[in-house]
């Protein structure tokens, strides 16, 4: 039984989270996609909202829990019972946060691993920041995120009035 946590911030959602959700998916028994309540980021979407946002994206699967954390990742992942913790590496700009943030995580609780899975091609560029600025001024959002996310960033994006202030 391997179960797996793949943690961010899915601040929203992106085809690219996607992409890595579905493959990891089809290599574990159990894949809980941790959700972290960033304050500290300022989020434009409330923990809530990214956790409907994530499980109506990925309804079709069935080894799947969507759940939000605070605090350390570590900490998460032992209390879930996790043996992984999955993480996307686009470019080569990734990876000096990720190798420092997976070290750190090892030298804290040295039976969990991380194992990283190479966004693919087609997504390589996409972020949550880039989707978000993309939003702000009214793009098209279809390339990057699935249909019901775009509806909730139109939504966000009205409310939050001349500027986007
Ligand atoms: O989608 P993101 O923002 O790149 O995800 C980053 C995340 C949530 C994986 C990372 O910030 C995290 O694990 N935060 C929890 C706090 C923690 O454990 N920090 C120590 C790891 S260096």
């Amino acid at each position: 039984m391997l179960r797996a946590i793949y943690p961010g911030s899915f601040d929203p959602v992106t085809y690219g989270h996607m992409d890595i959700i579905e493959r990891s998916h089809n290599i574990v028994d159990e894949l809980i996609v941790g959700v972290l309540c960033n304050k500290a980021k300022m989020p434009l979407f409330s923990v809530e909202e990214r956790v409907k946002m994530l499980k109506e994206v990925t309804k079709d699967l069935n080894k799947i829990r969507i759940i939000p954390f605070d605090g350390l990742l570590v900490d998460f992942a032992a209390k879930m019972k996790a043996d992984l913790i999955i993480r996307g590496l686009r470019a080569i700009t990734d990876f000096e946060y990720e190798l420092q943030m997976s070290q750190t995580n090892h030298k804290l609780e040295p039976n969990v691993e991380t194992m990283f899975l190479t966004t693919s091609i087609e997504y390589s560029y996409l972020s949550s920041t880039t989707v978000r600025e993309i939003a702000a001024f009214g793009g098209d959002l279809s390339q990057f995120v699935p249909e019901a996310v775009a509806v909730e960033l139109r939504k966000k994006m009205s409310t939050k009035g001349e500027c986007n202030k």
